[in-house]
Formats: structure tokens, sequence, C-alpha cells
């Protein structure tokens, strides 16, 4: 799969770029994620400052860690791996720099208009027109650089990595395209095409694929890439990835409903969402087995290496995540679930334990190899953020799961004559501890962020390496 002679003709320019905003943007994002959840447990941090408010800051969290710091993270690993897997330099350099610029600058028109209020109130979809299109175009020169990179390959395979990337890369388009039709009636105003039901079914078939092939599919590109080369060994089976790659493109996109339980989509729109998700859970099971099986033989990795714990650890929040979705998307369960903090803890399963803690891995595993530098500047700190990330992750979700369900309970008790148990205060009041709690877990993860990000910048300012092939990838 790789070649070291070839090393020195890859475009690492843009690929560094990539990486280190990712580092930056997730700062940033889980900063606002620190604030939010502060807010929520003290709502006087709103300091009745319309721009720094929970409902304008909470988009601006979300799209900062989906898009800024995990899209970064995407496509600068997407454009490291499709160029060492097919071991051919990056197609057309001006549209990959224009990439990373261009998607920069969304990112920053995201941090401007969404805390001025400017929003199409689309979850996940919040950017105005304007931004949509700069996106579009962004995107579609993303794709070109990429798909035309495999097309000059000097390898006849394709590696099962650039699949999934791959997949990623069409659905997004697809998905952002057709949710953001709509009419401009000003600069910053637009009113979508759909409405009612319609614009409901719409707007979650893309929130829940923009989960399966935002937060998944590319991360498992990722996943199929990194836990290889760090562990030193092929992937497992390939044959699962393969097999696991087309079941889960397959069922993802029909799975949206479950995000309309009980409500005026008709019925059995509601329980063909249910039943594709409880299907999926096949698939992504059979990814985590994968990805946690191409250690096998090599386990004793675990206990000297803190990048392979962080992958192996992602692995199992991600089994744990796609074990619980499908679960939540019973309509006996959801009824329980929907609305309440089970959602959010679920999400940052998902995202922290997943997406976040696969992401720091391939970043401890690429910076000294881009910058040409034998290792990272300590390893003993990867050590120590390992255990902010987990010891974050579980305060975040244990405190929400325990918060949601007692929501959801005291919400249903109701006494013999039939009134409710509980007012809606009363509930609330019971919440707060937890979000305490949740504060803790973000300050820690946080914390582990930029353990990260200092020894990120001691890495790059530290000697190069001047023993060359040592930093070239061996992988499987
Ligand atoms: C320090 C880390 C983080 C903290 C403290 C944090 C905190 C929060 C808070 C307080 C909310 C609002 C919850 C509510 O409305 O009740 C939220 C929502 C959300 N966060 Fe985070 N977050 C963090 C990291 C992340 C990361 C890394 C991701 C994604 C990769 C993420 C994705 C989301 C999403 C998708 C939502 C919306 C959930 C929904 O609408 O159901 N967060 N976060
Ligand atoms: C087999 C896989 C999965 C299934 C079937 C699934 C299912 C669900 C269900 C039923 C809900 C609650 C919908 C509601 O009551 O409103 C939900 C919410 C959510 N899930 Fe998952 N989930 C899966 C995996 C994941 C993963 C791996 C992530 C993140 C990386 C994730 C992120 C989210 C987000 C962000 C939401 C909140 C959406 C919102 O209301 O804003 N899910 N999921």
């Amino acid at each position: 799969m790789e070649n070291s002679a070839v090393s020195p003709s890859y475009n690492y320019t843009v690929v560094r770029q990539f990486t280190i905003m990712s580092v930056v943007w997730g700062i940033v994002g889980m900063l606002v994620g620190v604030i939010i959840a502060a807010q929520l447990a003290w709502p006087v941090l709103n300091f009745e400052l319309p721009w720094f408010s929970f409902g304008r800051l909470r988009p601006l969290h979300t799209n900062a860690v989906i898009f800024a710091f995990g899209g970064s993270a995407l496509i600068g690993t997407s454009y490291y791996v499709v160029q060492r897997t097919c071991q051919a330099t990056l197609a057309f350099p001006k549209l990959a720099a224009f990439s990373f610029w261009g998607w920069q600058a969304v990112i920053v028109a995201a941090a401007i208009t969404l805390p001025m209020g400017y929003t199409s109130s689309k979850e996940y979809a919040e950017l105005e027109w304007p931004i949509d299109i700069l996106i579009t175009l962004v995107w579609v020169a993303y794709a070109i650089v990429f798909f035309a990179t495999i097309a000059r390959r000097k390898q006849p395979h394709i590696y099962v990595a650039n699949w999934f990337y791959g997949a990623f890369i069409i659905a997004v388009a697809l998905l952002h395209v057709i949710n953001n039709i709509a009419i401009p009636v000003s600069a910053m105003k637009s009113y979508s095409v759909y409405s009612g039901s319609i614009d409901a079914m719409v707007q979650w078939w893309y929130g829940h694929n923009a989960v399966g092939f935002f937060l998944t599919a590319g991360f498992l590109g990722m996943m199929y890439y990194y836990v290889p080369v760090q562990a030193q060994r092929p992937v497992y089976s390939y044959r699962l990835s393969i097999v696991h790659f087309w079941a889960l493109i397959a069922v993802y996109m029909w799975a949206g409903p479950h995000h309309l339980h009980y409500s005026s989509l008709p019925d059995w729109a509601q329980s063909v969402g249910m039943a594709f998700s409880i299907v999926l859970l096949a698939p992504s099971w059979g990814g985590m087995i994968n990805g946690m099986m191409t250690l096998s033989g090599a386990w004793h990795k675990l206990r000297t290496d803190p990048i392979i714990r962080f992958m192996i650890v992602a692995l199992s929040f991600y089994g744990m995540s796609t074990f619980e979705g499908p679960m939540m998307s019973i309509k006996t369960v959801n009824a329980l679930s929907h609305n309440t903090d089970w959602t959010i803890g679920h999400v940052h399963s998902g995202a922290l334990g997943w997406v976040a803690m696969i992401t720091i891995g391939a970043i401890y595993v690429m910076i000294p190899r881009l910058f040409d530098r034998k290792q990272m500047y300590s390893i003993g700190w990867i050590n120590a953020h390992f255990w902010l990330s987990t010891i974050g992750t579980v305060l975040y979700i244990a405190s929400m799961w325990v918060s949601g369900i007692m929501q959801g309970l005291m919400w249903r008790a109701v006494n013999a004559d039939g009134t409710l148990t509980y007012n809606f205060v009363q509930e609330l009041v019971e919440r707060q501890p937890f979000y305490a709690i949740r504060l803790l877990g973000g300050v820690v993860f946080f914390a582990g962020m930029v353990l990260m990000a200092v020894n990120v910048y001691k890495t790059i300012v530290a000697e190069r390496d001047t023993h060359g092939d040592d930093n070239v990838l061996q992988a499987a």
C-alpha cells in the first residue's frame, strides 16, 4: 500500500493546513460547547446579550464541531489517504488549495452570521443561502480533486478507506443540495421550497444522513486507514469491509423518519424508519468488529501505545452509540427518550467518544509524518489526553442518561385521577445537578484538546527529524 520512494512528491501542504485547522476549530467548537453547557446549568450566563445567548451559540457549537473540526479533519485525512493508497500526487493543486481556503471562509462566515441571528432554522443546515452556494462550490472542488486523484492512481486497487471517503463526498453533496433548495427573499433570508410534513421529512432525511455520512462513513474511512497503520497490521477482514460498506450505505438512507416518531408524518413512513434503523445495527457492528479485530495478535500494543488506545476506545463508543441508536428508534422507547437529555447523551457518545477520539488518534499519527518529526513531542501527554477524553466523555454521557431517563419518567408520571404528578419546573429543577456534571465532563474533555494543541505546537517547532525514512508510514 505504501511506497516511501514516492512520498516526497505527495502534496502535504493542504493536508498540513487542514490538520492544523482541525485542531484549532476543535478547540473553538468545544469551548463554545463548554459555554452552552454552563448556560444550561446557570442561565444567568446568557448575560442578556442576544449574540451570546444559548439559542445562537448552540448552532455555532454544532456547526463548529461537525463542519469545522470534523470537516477539516475529514478533508485533510482524505487528501492524505487518497495520495498514499493510490501512490499518486493530489490532482489539481490549485483546486485543492481553493477547497482549503473556501472551507475556512465558510466556517468564518458561519461564526459571524450565526451569532448575528441569521439562520434558515433547519438543524445542521442553518447557514443562509449565499453561504450554502459557497459550500456547494467548495464541495464540488473537493470532489474533483479526490476522484481525479483516484483516477490517476498507480495502484490498480482502490483501498476501502477511499470507498468510504468517496461515499461521504457524494452523499453529502446530494444531501446538502436537496435539503437547502430555497427561495431567497433578501441577501440573508430565504424560505425553503418544502413545507409541512414534506419539509420535516426532507430535513430529517438530511439530518440522519448527516450523521450517517458526515459523522460515520467519512470517519470509517479514517478508521480503515489509520487503525491498520498504527497497529502495523492488515485490516482484519477485507471481505467484511466491503460487505460492511455496501450494507451501511444501502441502509442509512432510509432511517431518517426515526426522528419524526409520533409526528404528522404517515405512520408507515415512521415504521420504515424504525425497521431500517434496527437493521442498521448489523453493518455498524460489522465495521466496529472489523476495526477492533485488526488488533488481533497485537493486543499488547494497547498497554504501550496511547494512540491505539484512542482508536480502540473510539471504536467501542461507535459500537455503543450504534447499539443505543437502534434501541432509541423503536417507537415505544422513543416515546420515553425523545426531546430528553437521553438524546443529547446519545449524540455525544457518538460525537465525543467516536468522532472526536478517532480524529484525535489520526491527528497524532499524522502530525510527526507531515512535519517530518520522529514522533510527537510528548507521548506522556498523549496518554494524559487519552484519560482526559475518556473520563470527560463518560461524565458527559452518564449524566445525560440519568438526567434524560429521569426527565422522560417524570413527564409521563400520572396520579390516580389522571393528572400529571410533576409540572415542568419541578422536573427542570431535578435536572440541574446533572447539567453541572455534564459541564465538568466537557471541561475535562476540553482540557485534553488544549494539551493536544500544545503537543502539536511543540512537535512542529521541535528539531526536524534527520533519520528520514523512520517517519515514513509502514502500512499493512
Ligand atoms: C467539550 C466538548 C463538548 C461539550 C461541552 C458539548 C456541549 C453541548 C451542549 C451543552 C449541547 C446542547 C445540549 C442541549 O441543547 O440540551 C450540545 C449539542 C450538540 N453537540 Fe456538543 N459538546 C461538545 C462536543 C461536541 C462534539 C465534538 C460534537 C460533534 C462532533 C458535538 C455535537 C453536538 C451536536 C450534534 C449537538 C446537538 C444535539 C441535538 O440537537 O440533539 N458536540 N453540545
Ligand atoms: C445505527 C446507528 C444509529 C441509529 C439507528 C441512531 C438513531 C437515533 C435516534 C432514534 C435518535 C433520536 C431521534 C429523536 O428522538 O429525535 C438519534 C439522534 C441523534 N443521533 Fe443517532 N443513531 C445512530 C448512530 C449515531 C451516531 C454514530 C451518531 C454520531 C456520531 C449519532 C448522532 C445523532 C444525533 C446528532 C442525533 C440528534 C439529532 C437531533 O435531534 O438533533 N447517531 N439517533
